[in-house]
């Protein structure tokens, strides 16, 4: 006998081998509710229907009792598992004076507004400008239409804050580095990558070939006009009276008598050079881009503001001009190897290129190792003395070891790249 309590006490006699199922059909029958709208509870457990009530622990005299399905109520769900970390919830950041984030000066004195004001919680509240549509975050406006098209203006402009935002430190090390995996690569790298393919080295694989004398103007001329035309059409009347600080003026002086050079006079002398492959003419484009900015900015914004100059200004200077005259009587001399319509290689001889094969770049190396030493401590002077060594020491041993692979009569006792050195 077992008592099974709907909204009344049932008393039911069921056999040993009773099922639930048997408890609802005498429930069905007894008081009309359907059986399969019957939940029986034991124990504080819901009984499966094919369940026996000996195995689920009813016996004589026990109590069950019969609760209606409930609309909509379901079996208990597994608990779920997730993997993905919550989504951290925006938490505000105090910005001392943000607000002049939302206003412009422009150069007439007029006060320009940079955000948008909120149509629906009026003047005073801005809204937040997006990459695709503008938001109030005070009534959580996105007025349509929701995306905004980009334009070009816009992109620039993004493009050119995160440019900005970079500071002339983290563009020094990003240089520093890539002048370590030079150094390696070319030394030690796969044998397809170990020297740059131009000039003697020129080969297919590389992307189409553009002229020797077009490569090297439009490749090296960002050098000489980010400079120039920063100072001619950017710089404020701070970044004028920093460049006009005697240290300074020195420095940016060196950097465009080298370009001017190299960008306008060199290229014009070559004669009978190899086309340069495009992805050598990339490569070259990009490092004159950034380091011309580079050096720049860091002269234009992050040099002292009053620098005089030193004795190490000076013993700097004198290192760059030395420098400076090495590479120019060098590239003469390898300029002057050919006749006008010749294309051939020969012994360069006279000047530095007594001491060593690669006088040229033995010149270089020594400009702008001048160059860091009078700008001292500027970082990105210094990155840019690192990468040139990285870059022109293990074409020069190329060169030298080119030299006496090709010529059995070249003079043994010059060195590579450093005289009495290397
Ligand atoms: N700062 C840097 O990182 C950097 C990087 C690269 C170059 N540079 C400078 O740019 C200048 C030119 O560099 P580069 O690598 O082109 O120098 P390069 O390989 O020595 O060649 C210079 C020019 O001279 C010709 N030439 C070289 N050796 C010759 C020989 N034995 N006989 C006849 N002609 C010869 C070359 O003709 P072919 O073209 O036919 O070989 C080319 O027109 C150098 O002053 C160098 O310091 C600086």
């Amino acid at each position: 006998m077992v008592f099974v309590r709907t909204d009344r006490t049932h008393v039911l006699e069921l056999g040993s081998t009773a099922t639930v199922a048997d408890v609802k059909a005498a429930i069905e029958a007894r008081q009309g509710i359907p059986a399969d709208e019957q939940r029986v509870m034991f124990a504080g457990r819901q009984l499966e229907d094919e369940s026996r009530l000996e195995s689920c622990g009813v016996s004589d005299d026990s109590q069950m009792y019969i609760l209606m399905r409930l609309l909509g109520g379901a079996k208990k769900r597994k608990k779920k598992t997730y993997t993905k970390p919550k989504k951290q919830k925006h938490k505000h950041k105090k910005v001392k004076l943000r607000v002049l984030k939302f206003y412009k000066v422009d150069d007439s004195g007029k006060v320009q507004r940079l955000r948008k004001v909120c149509p629906q919680c009026g003047p005073g509240i801005f809204m937040a400008t997006h990459f695709n549509r503008v938001y109030c975050g005070k009534c959580h406006l996105t007025p349509g239409p929701a995306v905004i098209p980009l334009s070009i203006e816009m992109v620039l402009q993004a493009l050119g804050s995160a440019i900005w935002a970079i500071s002339t430190d983290t563009l020094a090390r990003w240089m520093g580095v890539s002048a370590a995996v030079t150094f390696v690569t070319l030394l030690w790298g796969p044998a397809w990558l170990r020297v740059a393919p131009y000039g003697r080295y020129s080969g297919q694989g590389w992307g189409f070939f553009i002229g020797n004398k077009t490569a090297w103007i439009t490749q090296e001329m960002w050098s000489f006009l980010v400079p120039a035309i920063w100072l001619s059409c950017y710089a404020t009347e701070e970044q004028w009276q920093r460049v006009k600080q005697p240290a300074n003026a020195l420095l940016m002086a060196m950097f465009l008598c080298h370009y001017f050079n190299r960008d306008f006079i060199f290229p014009f002398r070559l004669r009978g050079g190899k086309p340069t492959p495009f992805t050598v003419w990339l490569m070259a484009t990009v490092f004159c881009l950034y380091n011309g900015w580079m050096q720049t900015k860091f002269i234009l914004c992050d040099a002292p503001a009053v620098a005089r100059i030193t004795d190490r200004t000076l013993a700097g200077a004198v290192v760059w001009l030395a420098g400076w005259c090495i590479n120019l009587e060098a590239d003469n001399i390898l300029i002057n190897l050919r006749k006008p319509g010749e294309t051939g290689y020969k012994i360069p001889r006279g000047g530095a290129f007594e001491l060593v094969s690669a006088a040229n770049y033995f010149g270089e190396i020594l400009e702008w190792c001048g160059f860091a030493i009078a700008a001292y401590p500027s970082p990105p002077a210094a990155a840019f003395a690192l990468f040139t060594f990285a870059n022109l020491a293990p074409r020069g041993w190329r060169h030298h070891l080119w030299y006496k692979a090709h010529f059995p009569a070249y003079p043994q006792n010059r060195c590579a790249v450093i005289p009495y050195f290397w």
